[in-house]
C-alpha cells in the first residue's frame, strides 16, 4: 500500500507515463515476490525442532497409555520421540517425532518398519535415516532396550 501510494505521488510529480508505471510496480511486485520465495526457501533449508537430548525415559507396557506398544505397528509419542514397535518379535525402536523438513509428527509404517511425514512425503529409515525427501537430515535415533517383568514389558529409551 505504501508503495502504491509512494508511486502515485510519483507519478504526479514527475509525470510518469502508464507504461513506466506499470514497469516500475512489476519490478517492485516480482522483488518482493523473490523476497517472500528466498525467505521461505531458506526457512525450509533449517532443521527443525532440536531432538531431545539426554534422554532417559521408561515406559511400562502394561499401562494403558503405551498398550499400542505390545502389538507390531504400535507407536506412541513421548517427550519429543516417537516410540514403535517393529513386525520383529521383542524389537522396539525410537527416534526423534518430528520431522527435520519443517518439524511435522511423523507415523510408523509397518510396511518396512520406517518413519513417514505427510506434509511432503519425507521418508526415514527405522535407523532415523532419510530415505525419501525433501528432509535430508535423518532423525535422531535412541536406543532401546527393554526388560520382561511379572506384569509384562518395560522399555528404556535413552540417547
Ligand atoms: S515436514 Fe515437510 S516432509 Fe516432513
Amino acid at each position: 500500500m505504501c508503495l502504491f501510494i509512494y508511486l502515485h505521488e510519483q507519478a504526479n510529480t514527475v509525470k510518469l507515463d502508464r507504461k513506466e508505471f506499470l514497469s516500475l510496480i512489476g519490478v517492485s511486485t516480482g522483488a518482493f515476490a523473490l523476497g517472500r520465495c528466498l525467505q521461505g526457501c531458506k526457512a525450509a533449508a533449517q532443521p527443525y525442532p532440536n531432538p531431545p537430548s539426554n534422554v532417559n525415559i521408561t515406559l511400562d507396557l502394561s499401562n494403558a497409555a503405551y498398550k499400542s506398544l505390545n502389538t507390531a505397528g504400535g507407536y506412541i509419542y513421548t517427550d519429543g520421540i516417537i516410540v514403535a514397535k517393529t513386525t520383529s518379535p521383542n524389537v522396539w525402536i525410537a527416534v526423534s517425532q518430528y520431522c527435520t523438513h519443517l518439524g511435522t509428527s511423523v507415523v510408523f509404517q509397518t510396511t518396512n518398519n520406517d518413519f513417514y511425514c505427510s506434509e511432503k512425503g519425507s521418508v526415514f529409515a527405522y535407523s532415523g535415516g532419510v530415505v525419501t525427501g525433501p528432509a535430508t537430515v535423518p532423525l535422531k535415533q535412541y536406543s532401546v532396550t527393554y526388560s520382561q517383568t511379572i506384569n509384562g514389558t518395560i522399555l528404556n529409551i535413552t540417547g
